[in-house]
């Protein structure tokens, strides 16, 4: 049972959603300012989390790791608590890697003024739950694990996309019909690459695919963006198995929208079959991100489903880095992921290869000579 209630404010229901916040122990300044700023500005009447909230390796969460992660969770969540917006969170990749795992982190999130959560399909998924806006509207948050078991970054597990099924069914049966509904989580699913333009490997702002993809090039399909304001910095980090996720939400098309994270350099929404997938680029300001376009989107649902999204950004909010620039800086070149930092090492080893064949061909002629 959903544990607050949630209601349309004048027939309009305003979510905003921060993604990626990935803070430490010494919560970065810059990612609370921006917090502030995007809720002072969107004045929403619900916020999702959604996922690596905590920069679970930071190295100054293994000292006294219960008690410095719960401050970092208080901490990064006081522009709601402090404003009395309703919120809720789940999980990423990173939150858990502190050594405390998603079932406390959740308890820590319980604790707090304003947290709404309801129950899921338990196994361990305190994450995935289903929330009603005057049983008018769903929201679903949904955990995504951190790997899949197959070499990709997580999904959903079967029991969580029957748990669905059941959870709209039975709305269905109550209403005489299907609710429209919307979905957030973490990691993004394999159909992302279909809403994508693939190019070539020198094309202009393409970039490499993740996983099983990766001797392709894609960029932003200019024909299927929800706004100019719409970037993808980088390849959509996905599971490498299908959990069949995205499937089940068309079998009865009262899905809208699924809106992930995880993929700081990423913003955009984009039509599938009838629904749209999104991104939301980071907001935090100590890991990764596309600089002064870390922010966050504000989605405005109508009861009837009807929606429209966009973006704030710290650069028009807020404006330029006053402090931490070398930390920020250093973020900024820093490989963007795992995948990344392969590519790298085997593109510089590619290039270091090259250049010593190159010198070694040289000091052998002049020998020869
Ligand atoms: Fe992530």
């Amino acid at each position: 049972m959903q544990n607050t209630e949630l209601f349309f404010n004048s027939g309009n229901f305003r979510v905003v959603q921060f993604a990626d916040i990935q803070e430490q122990y010494r919560v970065n300044p810059n990612t609370l300012r921006l917090m502030n700023a995007v809720l002072d500005a969107a004045k929403p009447d619900f916020v999702v989390l959604t996922g690596d909230q905590v920069k679970g390796y930071a190295l100054d969460l293994f000292t006294d790791t219960r008690r410095r992660t719960n401050e970092v969770i208080k901490t990064i969540c006081e522009p709601m608590t402090s404003r009395g917006i309703p919120f809720t969170a789940t999980f990423g990749n990173h939150d858990s890697q502190c050594g405390i795992s998603n079932a406390e982190q959740f308890e820590m999130y319980k604790a707090l003024p304003g947290f709404v959560w309801n129950e899921g399909p338990g196994q361990g998924d305190e994450g995935t739950f289903c929330l009603s806006v005057e049983d008018k509207i769903l929201i679903y948050i949904f955990d995504t694990h951190a790997k899949d078991g197959a070499g990709g970054f997580g999904a959903l597990h079967k029991n969580q996309v029957e748990w669905y099924r059941s959870t709209r069914d039975a709305f269905e049966s109550k209403y005489g019909k299907v609710l429209p509904s919307f979905a957030f989580q973490h990691i993004p699913t394999p159909e992302y690459f279909e809403v994508l333009k693939q190019v070539g490997r020198f094309s202009r702002g393409g970039v490499r695919a993740y996983g099983n993809f990766s001797n392709q090039w894609y960029k932003l399909d200019p024909h299927n963006v929800n706004s100019i304001r719409d970037f993808m910095g980088e390849s959509p980090a996905t599971s490498k198995i299908n959990s069949g996720e995205v499937e089940a939400f068309l079998e009865k098309g009262e899905m809208r929208a699924l809106i992930a994270g995880h993929n700081h350099n990423d913003s955009f929404l984009a039509e599938y079959k009838g629904m749209y997938l999104g991104f939301t680029q980071s907001c935090g300001f100590s890991a990764y991100g596309p600089g002064l376009l870390r922010g966050a989107r504000y989605i405005d649902i109508k009861p009837s489903g009807e929606f429209k999204t966009g973006t704030y950004t710290f650069a028009e909010l807020i404006g330029d880095i006053t402090d931490k620039k070398l930390t920020y800086t250093l973020y900024e070149m820093a490989p963007v992921s795992i995948e990344g930092t392969k590519t790298f090492f085997r593109e510089a080893g590619i290039v270091l290869g090259a250049a010593g064949a190159a010198i070694g061909g040289a000091l052998l002629m002049k020998k020869r000579k």
